[in-house]
């Protein structure tokens, strides 16, 4: 069981726009043609910020309309916000759960949880950030897109020298075909592990 933060950033390390925009990196390739669905067959558990939730609540009547799900995870979720958010519409038998603080007791749920699978922490960067912290922190995973945004959601607002990052495997990805048989933009994926403080 591996804790990992599974994410997509432009080149210049942003996660999203200030304004939480991701208009940027649907353009880049689809979610079919990238390493997510393998990665997500091995999840257990995810953790998400409120930013990165509300995002999803927005997005939901057109997530409904283009899978037939609002809420895209089968697995648990746990969501970190200091407020009280709306529930997912249209998503019941969900299992969300919405927590604040400390990472590491729910981290420790998360493993429960999971069995042998692996925790994804879905973002945002500092959120990442609080588990690297609590030497909870295993592999940073990262889809590197062909944009780059001047300002942003930081992809992982932290100072981390040492132990240094390991870099374990850098793959060169290529988009499908769009239906014009032109390339789309390319991805790069790189794994990243952490050398965990445990
Ligand atoms: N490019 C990608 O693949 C990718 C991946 C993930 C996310 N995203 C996007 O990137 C953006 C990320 O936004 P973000 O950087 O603001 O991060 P975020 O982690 O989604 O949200 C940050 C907020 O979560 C709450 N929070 C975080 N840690 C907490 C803790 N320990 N206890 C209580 N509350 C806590 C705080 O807000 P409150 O307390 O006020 O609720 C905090 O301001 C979103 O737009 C998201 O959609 C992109």
């Amino acid at each position: 069981m591996k804790t990992q933060y599974y994410t997509a950033s432009s080149l210049d390390g942003f996660l999203a726009t200030e304004d939480d925009s991701l208009d940027w990196l649907f353009p880049l390739g689809s979610l079919e043609s990238s390493s997510y669905p393998g990665f997500i067959a091995e999840v257990g558990a995810l953790a998400m910020g409120s930013a990165t939730y509300e995002w999803m609540l927005r997005h939901a009547q057109e997530a409904m309309a283009e899978t037939g799900a609002a809420w895209p995870y089968t697995q648990p979720c746990w969501v970190f916000s200091s407020r009280e958010l709306p529930p997912m519409p249209g998503a019941q038998d969900a299992e969300i759960h919405f927590v604040q603080g400390d990472v590491r007791p729910v981290h420790a749920a998360m493993r429960a949880a999971a069995g042998d699978k692996n925790l994804w922490v879905v973002g945002g960067g500092d959120l990442a950030g609080q588990f690297h912290d609590a030497g909870l922190l295993d592999e940073i995973i990262v889809q590197i897109g062909s944009a780059t945004l001047g300002q942003g959601k930081p992809l992982f607002p932290r100072r981390v020298l040492s132990p240094r990052l390991q870099l374990e495997a850098v793959r060169h990805g290529r988009a499908a075909l769009s239906r014009a048989k032109e390339l789309a933009p390319c991805l790069a994926t790189c794994w990243q592990g952490c050398l965990p403080q445990k």
